[in-house]
């Protein structure tokens, strides 16, 4: 069975991208985590480190505005060439030649109940607001903010007693294995 070849983009401690890993090893996996690229030094590239896999770090600092870093983050999941590109807590918008290049194959994972709540501060402005229902989305991305179609939901209660870290974590366990699915299924469907 050959695998869908998928790159994964991050930015912090990649929880994500580590649940993306171990669904890897499971011999009926569809997707094969070909690449990870980070936009700094990411504690999470220690996942990828550890399962051997090819890692890059596309720095805005190195280079000399934001078009340049567009292209060469561009240039560096192009080099993977993956079939699908999975934003996994990547925390910079991605620009033109990255979507020109992998439009409609590059989703996102966002710890909200999209439309609300879009942007950086997605769980710290759903616990500000006081609902009582949040949740994690799974999208498309497209040229907007967290505005992509939207592929998978899946919801937390909001406890009293929650403070940002603590219902982030609880989002988190089920943001895991809801983005897992996806990529599974959209793997899978190629
Ligand atoms: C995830 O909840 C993601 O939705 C958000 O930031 C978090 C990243 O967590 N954008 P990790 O780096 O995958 O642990």
């Amino acid at each position: 069975m050959t695998r869908t070849p998928v790159a994964v983009l991050i930015s912090g401690t990649g929880s994500n991208l580590a649940a993306l890993l171990r669904a890897a090893q499971e011999p009926t996996c569809p997707y094969a985590v070909v690449g990870v690229i980070a936009d700094r030094e990411a504690s999470g590239l220690e996942h990828a480190r550890g399962a051997g896999i090819p890692i890059e770090v596309v720095r805005l600092a190195d280079h000399a505005d934001r078009a340049a870093w567009d292209r060469a983050l561009t240039a560096a999941v192009t080099r993977l060439e993956p079939e699908l590109v999975v934003l996994a807590g990547f925390m910079k918008l991605v620009g033109p030649p990255l979507l020109a290049a992998f439009g409609g194959r590059i989703i996102n994972t966002h710890p909200a109940l999209l439309p609300a709540f879009p942007g950086a501060h997605g769980v710290r402005d759903a616990l500000a607001h006081g609902v009582k229902i949040t949740g994690a989305s799974v999208i498309e991305v497209d040229a907007g903010v967290d505005t992509g179609r939207i592929l998978a939901q899946t919801a937390v209660d909001v406890l009293e007693t929650d403070t940002e870290d603590t219902l982030h974590e609880r989002i988190k366990a089920v943001e895991q294995p809801l983005l897992v699915d996806v990529v599974r299924r959209l793997a899978a469907a190629r």
